[in-house]
């Protein structure tokens, strides 16, 4: 059907609907032998679907895929696999209690004369490993590995199947620079053989450093298409969110309470490697005031924002809301004395899947309806109504399940629920992951409202423009401790040289 042999898999007029919902409204999209073509689009747009679609996960509505110049129709992922069509999905899809190389190999065995060739798989596991630069025993359980590593095993995976296509949904939203520079050494790599990729990611400056076509997808159709030498960053901000892009500034006009939240020289501890995660480390967080920790992936910021919000156990010193000491409270004590967090693992940690958007969203704030046995439905739903417009979840209605909600939307819900329960101190470990530009803006934005009501809030990110958005106070972290504090006018590159990074721009 397509005559140019450079094309190696080209979708037309894909519809795809669920319900009232039209995902995909008829979009034409091309695959480039030995070239990466990336996806861009706010959250909701309808990137995975698309996706899901030329990788046999789902079927659309309407409209044909050609490979290799031959109308196919995908049966299965497996079926997709088998023709060289693999995809990393946004959403990690590893079983938690398995091993990397029993995941890799899940559901394709190498067989040995008498079984399963563990040791063969074990050897072709720790080749993956060593190719992604990652130092992960093939033998360790994927849950005792962190998100990053998880991302990575699910990378190792995909590449294992030596796909000709390979779809990359959101590759790098946990990965550290350093992670995120050999996956793009290996993308180079495996170009140069000749194998055609999709990327997707809401990292735009990233991406963009890998891109060859440059594809925009806003609410289910294709808006805009180009070469990657023709374009810039603000070419996709503006096909992609249009001109009402604010990256936003710390919010003023009002003075602070008093502190909110005291951390005294806090310790956490890695039990199993005898050392400090978290190392005496000392903040105190007035009422209204936006704090922002940058570090890298392994600074110990997701351990400093767990060890305050109860989830792991300090190995010493003190946490104070309000004054008062937290020492031996639960995270649901803490919750309803108002401090909650926004968790880095939000598919896993914050979401009910089996719930819908509604339940979700009130699921923390349960306690504010219950009167003795009877809930106040109005009540809820006002909240839930209050929470999609805030956060701007993209949804059918609090009805609907969680899992019909496009990645970033998910994630949107997390912060929408820990909103809702009207806390005093919120944690946000990475809020922007897997969130778009836009949203970005907003959620921050939302935060800024919020910490003028009287908020103290603390976000950590590893994205440096990140930190100079809302943040009244800007602390690095560097293996466990503070190595220093800012002002909000400081620069990017004084931010990366003090969290150890090496300052490139
Ligand atoms: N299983 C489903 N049931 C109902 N609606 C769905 C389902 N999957 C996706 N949708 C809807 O289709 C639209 C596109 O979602 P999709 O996941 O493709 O977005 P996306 O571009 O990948 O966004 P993100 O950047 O947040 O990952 C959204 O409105 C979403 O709610
Ligand atoms: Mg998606």
């Amino acid at each position: 059907m397509t005559a140019d042999p450079d094309i190696v898999l080209s979708a037309h007029d894909i519809v795809k609907t669920y319900g009232a919902t039209h995902a995909l409204k008829g979009v034409n999209f091309e695959i480039r032998r030995g070239k990466v073509t990336t996806l861009f689009g706010e959250n909701g747009a309808g990137k995975s679907t698309l996706m899901k679609i030329l990788s046999g996960v789902t079927v659309p509505t309407s409209g044909d895929i050609v490979l290799d110049g031959e109308k196919v129709v995908f049966s299965s992922t497996v079926d997709a696999r088998d023709r060289g069509v693999s995809i990393i999905h946004q959403e990690l899809s590893l079983a938690p209690n398995m091993s990397v190389r029993d995941n890799i190999f899940l559901g394709r065995e190498l067989r040995g004369a008498t079984g399963v060739d563990d040791a063969e798989e074990a050897r072709q596991t720790a080749g993956l490993m060593r190719e992604l630069e990652e130092d992960i025993d093939p033998l360790t359980l994927v849950e005792e590995l962190r998100l990053g590593q998880q991302q990575i095993v699910e990378i190792a995976r995909a590449l294992s199947v030596n796909a000709r296509i390979l779809i990359m949904d959101e590759p790098t939203s946990a990965l550290s620079a350093s992670e995120v520079e050999v996956l793009f050494k290996v993308i180079r790599d495996l170009t140069s053989r000749g194998v055609s990729i999709v990327y997707i990611s809401h990292h735009l400056e990233e991406a963009l450093q890998i891109t060859d076509y440059a594809v925009v997808l806003r609410d289910g159709a294709i808006t805009a298409t180009a070469e990657a030498r023709d374009i810039d960053l603000q070419w996709i901000v503006q096909n992609m969110v249009g001109d009402h892009y604010d990256r936003g500034s710390p919010p003023t006009g009002y003075a602070f309470g008093d502190v909110a939240l005291s951390v005294r020289d806090v310790c956490v501890e890695d039990k199993a490697k005898g050392a400090l995660l978290v190392d005496h480390l000392s903040l105190d967080v007035r009422a209204g005031e936006i704090v922002c920790i940058y570090g890298l992936m392994g600074a110990g910021r997701t351990e400093l924002l767990e060890a305050i919000a109860g989830r792991v156990p300090l190995a010493s010193g003190a946490v104070r809301l309000h004054g008062s000491d937290l020492a031996g409270l639960s995270i649901a004590a803490r919750i309803a004395r108002g401090l909650v967090l926004v968790p880095e693992d939000r598919q896993r940690d914050g979401l009910v899947q089996t719930m819908s958007v509604g339940e979700n969203l009130s699921l923390a704030s349960i306690s504010s309806f219950v009167r003795g046995m009877l809930t106040s439905r109005p009540r809820e739903r006002a909240l839930v109504e209050s929470a999609i417009r805030n956060v701007h979840i993209k949804t059918a209605g609090g009805g609907a399940p969680i899992g019909s909600l496009s990645g970033g939307n998910q994630q949107k819900v997390v912060i929408g629920k820990m909103l809702a329960t009207g806390p005093t101190a919120i944690l946000l470990d990475e809020p922007s992951r897997g969130i778009d530009i836009g949203a970005k803006s907003e959620v921050f934005r939302l935060l800024g409202e919020k910490a003028a009501q009287g908020l103290a809030v603390v976000y950590s990110t590893s994205e440096v423009q990140e930190c100079l958005s809302v943040a009244h106070r800007i602390v690095v972290m560097r293996k466990g401790r503070i190595s220093a504090t800012f002002g909000p006018d400081v620069s990017k590159e004084e931010i990366m040289a003090a969290s150890g990074e090496a300052v490139t721009c």
